[in-house]
């Protein structure tokens, strides 16, 4: 949820810190802060707003000569969970003697007896954080060594935590753990970096290391010792990133999103290269780590996911059944690991998750595990926990995906989740034939993409006649049904229009109420089963006054000429028509809100990555 980084090397501190900020602000980006280790004292500057305010501040709260001389310090971008965005609330917090300094992302949930027993002995808190509590009880344990008062400290707390501290009487080390919350250790040429995901390391050095929960290291400018709370030494592999910085620049877009979505012809091909076998008519996927006979086996796909990954989870419940014969269910996985959910070892358990660090699906997929279930996971970030925790799944390939917004992970998940289908049909009823013919299809949705993305203009021009709107529904049935709920998801989420997504049937049952004279509906009447049915719905209301978008297939005028304004996609197969009916609205979405003037990036009160319950 919140973003954290800590360096300790040869360079200064204070800019490789804000730097490494403005990387992670995608996290949360309420309020910010740093600190840094000057000669025998730990001096904090912090500020609410972006990322771009702290730098201001720090500029001004420390003179140049000071700003560049020191080499050790730890940031933080927040999103706030305990305390307004204020700067007394913001990161980083120190304990009661002002020697140690303290980040986190993730929640103390027993802050408050912790806090109370605390200032019993005398300790006088300033904000309203769980993460103050945490500082001072370090300090509290704090006999000299601090590695092993950050020990006896976690071991009093329940909750998540990815946290850096450092503390003036050490200032040879920062200590960094983690339980729930990611922490990636960079180690570069006598200097190492401590960052919540690798976008803020990449620019230092390729050679990472990922802790696992439980995990805690003393952290040097050339060393990186790793133990679990106990003091026990563990191991850990050492990875390469292979990513490089440039794809995490803007390239030229006024916004992450625009260009993550004019990057979705190559995604997609990056996602379906090498994965489609035409010989056999099915797809290959190697990630899957299942044998032809074991994926027979299966009686059932469980889909479980967050927010646009739901989504995408929805769409594959339509594909497992309909290609794969395979009954299908799609499980919100904050639910899911409250319900008790009835699994076993017949059952495939996939585990959506762009960033792979969502903790509602990663509590999931250890509740799924507990349940004997067969679990994989279907994630974008290389190294993430839920790709790590399944051992087993597919990488999407999209690349770094910047912009809160979530664009084109949704289109590679559907995108593999249709070959994962194939595969699974393949092994069952779906004939060579068939499956050739889907795996051309599949082949082709990056051009069918590119061609949507031609009407970026034509887009634009529609958006600016719903752009004053406040409320508007997302109409679809079958595969478009999803379509509509990740269409309203966009446009709510980046222009803060209050969207909601329906079942094309399901208006006349309620929310058909709130339709008024001008109420922009956007309708998924693209040429597939039950697009009549829809056209019907749409009449029911256009007959309430209702403005009507509709998407459509190329060439389909009779449909077209029902709409007062239309955006078309080419011809495929259903399935395959949820990806580029799904752009058409992520442009659509993206022009309302730039012409809103939204903060179309990192929109108010959202995070990239959802790391707490
Ligand atoms: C989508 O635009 C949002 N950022 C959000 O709904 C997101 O999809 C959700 O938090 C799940 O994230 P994940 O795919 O990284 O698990």
């Amino acid at each position: 949820m919140c973003g954290i980084v800590g360096y300790i090397g040869k360079a200064d501190a204070a800019t490789v810190l804000i730097n490494g900020l403005r990387r992670l602000e995608y996290r949360g980006y309420d309020s910010a802060g740093v600190a840094i280790l000057d000669d025998d004292r730990v001096l904090v500057s912090k500020s609410p707003g972006k990322v771009a305010k702290l730098s201001d501040k720090a500029h001004a709260d420390w003179d140049a000569a000071l700003f560049h001389r020191a080499s050790t310090g730890i940031a933080h971008t927040r999103w706030a969970t305990h305390g307004p965005p204020t700067e007394v609330n913001a990161h980083p917090h120190l304990d009661q003697s002002g020697d140690i300094a303290l980040v986190h992302n993730g929640i103390i949930e027993n802050y408050r007896a912790l806090r109370a027993r605390l200032e019993g002995k005398g300790h006088h808190f300033y904000s309203e954080t769980d993460t103050e509590v945490l500082a001072h009880l370090i300090g509290d344990c704090d006999k000299g060594d601090l590695f092993q008062a950050v020990c006896d400290a976690l071991h009093q707390v329940n909750g998540t935590f990815g946290i850096a501290v450092l503390s003036a009487q050490e200032p040879d080390k920062i200590i960094t753990a983690r339980r729930g919350s990611p922490i990636v250790i960079g180690m570069g040429d006598g200097e190492t970096i401590i960052a919540s995901d690798a976008s803020a390391i990449v620019a230092h050095t390729q050679r990472v290391i990922y802790l696992d929960d439980n995990d805690i290291a003393i952290v040097t400018a050339d060393s990186v010792d790793i133990r679990d709370l106990n003091n026990i030494p563990v191991t850990r592999e050492i990875a390469e990133l292979g990513l490089d910085s440039a794809a995490a620049e803007k390239g030229g877009y006024e916004h992450f999103m625009l260009k993550e979505i004019h990057e979705q012809p190559d995604s997609l091909g990056n996602a379906i290269r090498g994965r489609l076998d035409f010989d056999i008519g099915s797809s290959v996927l190697a990630g899957m780590g299942t044998s032809p006979r074991e994926l027979a086996e299966l009686s059932r796909v469980v889909l479980i996911g967050c927010g646009t990954s739901l989504h995408a989870g929805l769409v594959g419940e339509y594909a497992f059944e309909d290609l794969a014969d395979i009954h299908a269910e799609v499980q919100q996985a904050a639910e899911f690991r409250y319900r008790n959910p009835i699994l076993g070892s017949r059952d495939l358990v996939v585990a959506i998750s762009q960033s792979g660090e969502t903790a509602d699906t990663l509590a999931a997929v250890r509740e799924a595990n507990q349940k004997g279930a067969f679990v994989m996971s279907l994630c974008n970030v290389v190294g993430s926990t839920i790709a790590r925790e399944t051992g087993r799944g597919v990488y999407l390939h999209a690349g770094p995906e910047i912009s809160v917004a979530s664009t084109k992970a949704f289109t590679c998940q559907v995108a593999v989740l249709l070959m994962m289908a194939l595969k699974l049909g393949r092994g069952r009823r779906f004939s060579r034939e068939d499956g050739y013919k889907l795996a051309r299809e599949i082949e082709a949705i990056p051009e069918l993409v590119a061609k949507v993305i031609l009407q970026n203009d034509k887009i634009a021009k529609i958006a600016a006649d719903y752009s004053k709107n406040e409320h508007a529904f997302f109409i679809g049935r079958g595969p478009m049904y999803p379509v509509a709920l990740e269409g309203a998801l966009k446009l709510k989420e980046i222009s803060y229009i209050h969207a909601e997504g329906y079942h094309a049937a399901e208006l006349k049952h309620g929310p058909i109420a709130l339709l008024e004279k001008g109420t922009p509906i956007i309708a998924l009447a693209v040429d597939i089963p039950g697009k009549d049915k829809t056209l019907g719905n749409i009449e029911e209301c256009r007959a309430r006054g209702a403005r009507i978008l509709g998407i459509v297939t190329e060439g389909d005028h009779e449909t077209a000429e029902c709409m007062d304004d239309f955006i078309s996609i080419p011809r495929c197969h259903p399935l395959v028509a949820t990806i580029p009916a799904v752009v058409a609205l992520q442009l659509f979405a993206y022009h309302v809100a730039r012409l809103r003037g939204c903060e179309i990036d990192q929109p108010r009160n959202l995070a990239k990555s959802v790391t707490v319950e």
